[in-house]
């Protein structure tokens, strides 16, 4: 009898554990390890600080540990104590950028700038202003097919986008512009104007090459 039984809770046991079985449970875990942490997770309420957010906002005049401390001119693109755009990548900038080639060599000043800044173009702006820099990029020819509706971003090769001064494309990646948002949060200042650098290498590039639609 009791063998019996030992059988029929080791068989109950054993299909409970059938895998494949969907489940609104969480699973059962016997050896817990790290499978509950007390933690926060991003935006989640807290229960310590008085007023309630997980997220603690930034003090005043901290400074990033990655970036340092960053000329205001070179964080902002407008010329110190004015509302005017510098009109050039500032040299100190240029001085510090460096990209790593994929055969290991380190190219800099502004060789570097210009590499640095086509592979973060590549990665960042591309999505919607394309390779050419033309604004027909993959978030634009999808919505044309896809039954929403993109603004095709602008192209890069316009006349008056050729003549913007230096500090108000780098504006423009910082802050965005009407339909384009900013990407201060993804892009360090440093790689903001490295991509400045590169959009200028791209202009010239297709300057005669009728790249504008
Ligand atoms: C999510 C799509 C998107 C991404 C990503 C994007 N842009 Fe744009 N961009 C736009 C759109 C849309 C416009 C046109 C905005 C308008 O006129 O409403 C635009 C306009 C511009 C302009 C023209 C500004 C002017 O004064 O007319 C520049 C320069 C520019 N983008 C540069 C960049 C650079 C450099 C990057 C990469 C860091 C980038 N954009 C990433 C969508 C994007």
């Amino acid at each position: 009898m009791n063998g019996r039984l030992t059988a029929a809770v080791a068989l109950g046991l054993s299909l409970a554990a059938c895998r494949g079985q969907v489940s609104e449970q969480p699973p059962i875990v016997i050896i817990r390890n790290m499978h509950a942490q007390q933690k926060y997770k991003p935006q989640e309420r807290s229960r310590y600080f008085q007023d309630g957010r997980t997220m603690r906002p930034i003090p005043a005049h901290t400074v990033s540990r990655e970036e340092g401390a960053i000329d205001p001119e070179f964080e902002s693109g407008l010329s110190a104590g004015t509302r005017n755009y510098l009109e050039r990548i500032p040299q100190g900038v240029i001085a510090q950028l460096r990209h790593r080639t994929n055969d290991g060599r380190w190219l800099e000043g502004g060789e570097g700038a210009v590499a640095r800044g086509r592979e973060r173009f590549n990665i960042y702006c591309t999505p919607c202003h394309g390779m050419a820099g033309d604004g027909a990029g993959i978030v634009w020819a999808r919505s044309v097919g896809g039954g929403y509706q993109y603004p095709r971003p602008a192209t890069l090769h316009d006349d008056r986008v050729r003549h913007l001064p230096d500090g108000q494309l780098y504006a423009t990646i910082r802050n965005g512009v009407r339909n384009m948002p900013g990407y201060a949060s993804q892009i360090p200042t440093h790689d903001r104007w490295a991509i400045v650098a590169y959009v200028r290498a791209l202009q010239l590039s297709q300057a005669n090459a009728g790249a504008t639609p």
